[in-house]
């Protein structure tokens, strides 16, 4: 494990200015000049990868989760492999929530799996409020990555209450969220109870990771795409809103920065990402992030319409796309760049999730002709 292999900055003979704060990707988080449009995978360490499956082999997810030593390898894989702009912490949305005191598991095939479903008052109390004690093994792989990536900017994330609790309420993945809904519609208040309890877990596991040293934060509420704008805006928009607004200012008063780093940096971007979000978009972009994150079924240009000119966008390539023939993964390469240029910041990325069948390869060819088809001229820097 080098440095070598993994600093973006350096692989473009770029002049090092401020390491991973300075990074393309954190700059176009920012709306601000880039080189290139930056590029990074959801779900990019997984197991469409031989060494992620080998390295897995015998360790259940969970546990896999809890190694500072294996969290840094699995992480640093698809850095190596694919030269992505951003590192993405290995983790799981329902690390946070195990750790506050819920018995789960994460089934290999099927997701996660909640031993008692919550369904009461009571089951709401059963979730405690987590410090950094209860989730060291993120605290020191963080750490750890930090050191191994030089320049190239770790990205740590969380899962929003709403995605949190249909999974808590469920019992695991579900297609309608019919039980989730039925609580929300039902009783408001246990509802509201829930999510605000899983926002306190949601902010605290964020903060841990950002005082190690993040330098930027997703917020996945993968299935806030079920809801319509209404309920959206009033059963879970505060709840999200409370998460990001905790992480208004960290960072900036020298949280996550070393010795020798120089001046304290400004607070790390916040992405916010769900899937199926179309209708939702403007809402989203009111929720208190800097990136929107778009699945593949609204082009760019449209999403940034609906977002607004404040926000940077991230996304949209169709995950099945890479399971087609070279030039049609080109094409929609091409394409996308295009719409994201209405943005004022683009990251680009899947629409969701990397599929366990796509080819490593593909993956590998999309973040170089992302960079080659986006470079710009070095004066276009400030
Ligand atoms: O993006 C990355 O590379 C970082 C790792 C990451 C994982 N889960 C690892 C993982 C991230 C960011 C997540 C977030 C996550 N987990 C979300 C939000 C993102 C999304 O996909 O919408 C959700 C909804 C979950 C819950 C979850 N965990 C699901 C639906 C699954 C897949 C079940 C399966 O086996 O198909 C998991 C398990 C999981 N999390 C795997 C990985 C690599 C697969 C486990 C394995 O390798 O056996």
């Amino acid at each position: 494990m080098t440095t070598e292999t993994t600093g973006t900055a350096a692989r473009d003979g770029e002049t090092r200015r401020g390491g991973p704060a300075d990074s393309p990707f954190v700059r176009a988080c920012r709306r601000e000049p880039v080189p290139h449009t930056p590029v990074w995978f959801m779900r990019q360490a997984g197991r469409s990868l031989p060494e992620y499956r080998e390295i897995r082999a015998n360790v259940p997810m969970l546990e896999s989760c809890r190694r500072p030593e294996l969290i840094t390898e699995i992480t640093l894989q698809p850095v190596r492999r694919h030269g992505v702009d951003a590192a993405i912490l290995f983790s799981d949305i329902v690390v946070p929530v195990a750790a506050a005191g819920i018995d789960l598991d994460i089934v290999a095939g099927t997701g996660p799996v909640v031993a008692e479903p919550v369904r009461t008052a009571a089951d709401v109390e059963r979730i405690r409020p987590i410090s950094r004690d209860d989730v060291s093994y993120v605290d020191e792989a963080v750490r750890l990555l930090v050191a191994e990536l030089g320049d190239t900017p770790l990205i740590g994330f969380a899962g929003a209450p709403f995605t949190l609790a249909s999974y808590l309420i469920e019992g695991g993945p579900s297609r309608t969220h019919a039980k989730t809904k039925a609580l929300m519609y039902g009783d408001p208040e246990l509802w509201h109870a829930l999510c605000a309890r899983l926002a306190e877990v949601t902010l605290a596991f964020l903060r841990v990771q950002v005082d190690a040293g993040v330098s930027a934060v997703q917020l996945f509420d993968s299935w806030a795409g079920a809801l319509s704008e209404a309920d959206y805006r009033r059963y879970v928009l505060p709840h999200s809103a409370h998460v990001l607004a905790g992480l208004a200012d960290a960072g900036a008063d020298g949280a996550g920065t070393r010795p020798g780093d120089g001046p304290a940096e400004p607070a790390v971007p916040r992405i916010h990402f769900g899937v199926g979000t179309g209708e939702l978009l403007g809402a989203m972009g009111e929720v208190g992030a800097d990136v929107v994150g778009v699945d593949w079924r609204t082009p760019l240009d449209v999403a940034t319409g609906r977002i607004g000119p404040e926000k940077a966008v991230q996304g949209n390539l169709d995950p099945c796309v890479l399971l087609a023939p070279w030039p049609v993964v080109e094409a929609e390469v091409r394409r996308i760049l295009e719409q994201g240029r209405a943005a004022p910041g683009h990251v680009f990325n899947l629409g969701h999730g990397v599929l366990p069948e796509t080819d490593p390869e593909v993956l590998t060819r999309v973040v170089a002709l992302v960079h080659e088809l986006s470079a710009r001229p070095q004066e276009a820097r400030s």
